[in-house]
């Protein structure tokens, strides 16, 4: 059971720009949650507090029930994945694969097989097993943007980040991943968090969608929910600019499937 809960969170920063303001939210396990709001509205802020990689001001991040917020990024036990993907570039894929899981010291140390098992089965996943031994640079934005992802997934996270990883693809690759993205989230169930500020990415991967507007929360709820029952004029507003897009792009989707 890996439940994610913000409770009341606010983030202020040193400038006092309150970015985040009495965040509550609740990812179920196994849920596939998507932050979405316009730039600006707090959304890395929020991943980032989760992930440790910022203080919280005030307020309390739980992860499978425990709180974690003097917990640093390390001990929280999740994956991340950036739209800026850095893959170390004098590394084979192979070798930015396993990194990770090569670094662990102690008790966290998997065995060699075990590390080279998951490697394999990792780039079976993700189409990578051709590009095994090849360097970042002799593959497509796309591969690269997989490897990524494999690196994040392959040491089994609690809890899986994503921040905008789309965004630096183009519209058919933005496509193919995100029905990617799904489909190993719903082979592996990792509870997940993802951001995005693109509607039609929430509307299409979510189980549920917590949208934010000027660091509040504004609505918490099932995507089709927040289309049909907006809770304020901003959602509604939102949400509804884009409608005919997210039907064209939902209806090409749920048909290929
Ligand atoms: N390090 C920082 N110091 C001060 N203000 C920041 C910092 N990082 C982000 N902000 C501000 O916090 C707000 C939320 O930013 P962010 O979480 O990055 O939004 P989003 O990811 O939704 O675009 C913005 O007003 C941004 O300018
Ligand atoms: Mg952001």
């Amino acid at each position: 059971m890996v439940e994610v809960k913000f409770e009341n969170v606010t983030k202020r920063y040193d400038d006092g720009t309150v970015a985040v303001n009495k965040l509550n939210i609740t990812v179920r396990d196994g849920e596939f949650l998507v932050l979405v709001g316009p730039s600006g509205c707090g959304k890395s802020t929020s991943l980032r507090m989760l992930a440790g990689l910022e203080d919280v001001t005030e307020g309390k991040i739980m992860i499978d029930g425990n709180v974690v917020n003097d917990l640093s990024p390390g001990a929280r036990g999740v994956g991340m994945v950036f739209q800026s993907y850095a893959l170390y570039p004098h590394m084979t894929i192979h070798e930015n694969l396993s990194f990770g899981l090569r670094m662990e010291k102690g008790e966290n140390r998997l065995p060699n097989e075990e590390i080279e098992r998951r490697v394999k089965e990792t780039a079976e996943l993700l189409s990578l097993t051709e590009q095994l031994e090849k360097k970042p640079k002799e593959l497509s934005g796309g591969q690269r943007q997989r490897v990524a992802l494999g690196r994040a997934g392959i040491r089994r996270p609690k809890v899986l980040l994503m921040d905008e990883p789309l965004s630096n693809l183009d519209a058919e690759l933005r496509n193919q991943m995100r029905t990617e993205i799904r489909r190993l989230h719903d082979q592996f169930g990792t509870t997940t968090v993802y951001v995005t500020h693109d509607q039609i990415e929430a509307m299409i991967l979510a189980d549920r969608i917590a949208i934010m507007d000027g660091g509040e929360l504004q609505q918490h709820s099932a995507p089709l929910t927040a289309y049909n029952e907006p809770a304020n004029d901003f959602v509604s507003g939102f949400l509804c600019k884009h409608i005919d897009e997210i039907v064209d792009t939902a209806n090409r989707i749920f048909t290929e499937r």
